[in-house]
């Protein structure tokens, strides 16, 4: 237990837990998480099982309705998806506005939400049917919207896919295809990020799934939830780790390669540094996304015959950090981000894009735990707080003050 007090403010009890360490927000039966074992299962199926056997797509559908899918209703789904795999060309206009060099979160989030003008029947969801569908149209336009949010930096045109291809081939087709020659899968690509997907597909919640609940509670429909969500996502305490790993990998490189130095750094308490990718709210012992993607790290370099300097020093923090005093004290492990930026580099996907990746495979988990919540009724989300600030006080005119 930490730091929870209980203070009598105004009619009542009211229980302070900072961070929500300990305080559960809902019931939910999506993801089962056990953070001193390192177990994470997504509708009871480990994730080791899910990450070597099944497809993204399978995988979302297990998330939001509770089965894996047979066939039939693989093909029916994917069927539906693809017939709202359009994005209104007036888009296009939207994203025309922003600077080239905005980050791709924000560029992200704002499409997300502008979809709603688009499709506003998506935010009346009173009946189950209503639901489907809005999830469908999202599940559909959302990796045109991520493809786009690239293009807009690459400067290539922006394009609607080719529905005849799976869901994550097609994703990678509209993200990597040049204009100028044919289009040629690579296996090993379409392996890994089918892996790195569903690695990230649900965790519970995590600051981004409370976003989308509380946000959602209001019953601001689902792209408006979800657009919030990314926002949240975005910060580099929690998906935007991801980019900020790299970049301090990077530094560290830049810098000689010295580990040891950043390591001091991020044990100095006057140094507001942190080793990113290190740490987790609920994982205290190992993070069991780390070590499948840490695995595949070292199979997809291997694969596309990539050697990348950034994976040995990498490696090379990590051994130092669990044989290191101030970590093995606080429990500081390699999380699901420690590893991930180095496969999606070799994969040829710029830094900034990162956390955008991640909010595509944090898709479905976002979508699931949403419908869960509006399945289930649950009431507005509203915190109490206690109130810390001055006594009534009389008003003091300009002149006085
Ligand atoms: N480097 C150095 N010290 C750290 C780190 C780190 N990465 N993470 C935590 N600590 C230290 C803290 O300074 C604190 O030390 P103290 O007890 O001496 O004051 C102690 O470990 C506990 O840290 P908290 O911040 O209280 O732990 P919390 O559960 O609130 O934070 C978090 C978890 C945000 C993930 C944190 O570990 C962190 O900032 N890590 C780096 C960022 C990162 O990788 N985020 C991705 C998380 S995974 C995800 O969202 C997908």
């Amino acid at each position: 237990a930490v730091d929870i007090k209980t203070l009598r403010a105004g009619s009542g009890i009211i229980t302070i837990d900072p961070g929500y360490k300990n305080t559960g927000a809902c019931e939910s039966a999506i993801t089962y998480l056990d953070g001193e074992k390192g177990i994470l299962r997504y509708r009871g199926y480990s994730i080791e099982d899910l990450a070597e056997k099944a497809t993204f797509l399978e995988v979302i559908y297990l998330l939001i309705f509770g089965e894996l899918p047979t066939s039939d209703q693989l093909k029916k789904f994917k069927s539906d998806i693809d017939d709202e795999a359009i994005v209104d060309q007036d888009m296009k206009k939207i994203i025309d506005g922003f600077p080239k060099y905005a980050h791709p979160m924000g560029v992200l989030s704002s499409l997300t939400s502008a979809l709603i003008a688009f499709n506003p029947s998506s935010v009346n969801v009173a009946s189950e049917g209503d639901m489907y569908k809005a999830i469908v149209k999202l599940l559909a336009k959302f990796p045109i919207l991520v493809a786009w949010t690239y293009h807009k930096r690459t400067g290539l045109p922006l394009d609607y896919g080719d529905s005849s291809l799976g869901y994550v081939e097609n994703f990678a087709k509209m993200m990597f295809q040049k204009p100028n020659r044919a289009y040629e899968p690579n296996q090993v690509v379409i392996d890994a990020l089918q892996k790195l997907l569903i690695l990230h597909g649900d965790h519970e919640q995590n600051c981004s799934t409370s976003t989308v609940r509380i946000v959602g509670s209001s019953h601001a429909g689902l792209f408006a939830s979800i657009s919030a969500g990314i926002s949240a996502l975005w910060g580099p305490l929690h998906g935007g780790a991801n980019q900020a790993v790299l970049e301090m990998l990077e530094a560290i490189k830049a810098d000689g390669g010295d580990t040891k130095k950043y390591m001091a750094k991020a044990k100095d308490k006057d140094d507001p540094f942190r080793l990113m990718g290190f740490g987790h709210r609920v994982y205290k012992n190992f993070d069991p996304r780390a070590r499948i993607i840490k695995k595949a790290a070292d199979e997809v370099l291997e694969s596309l015959g990539v050697s990348d300097p950034i994976l040995d020093i990498a490696k090379g923090l990590e051994k130092e950090a669990l044989e290191d005093q101030y970590f093995v004290d606080r429990k500081l492990y390699p999380n699901v981000d420690f590893y991930s930026g180095i496969i999606y580099r070799a994969l040829g996907i710029p830094v900034e894009m990162f956390t955008v990746m991640f909010a595509l495979g944090r898709l479905p988990g976002w979508i699931s735990q949403w419908r869960e919540m509006r399945l289930r009724n649950e009431p507005i989300g509203r915190p109490r707080q206690v109130y810390i600030g001055e006594n009534a006080r009389d008003y003091k005119d300009i002149a006085d003050r």
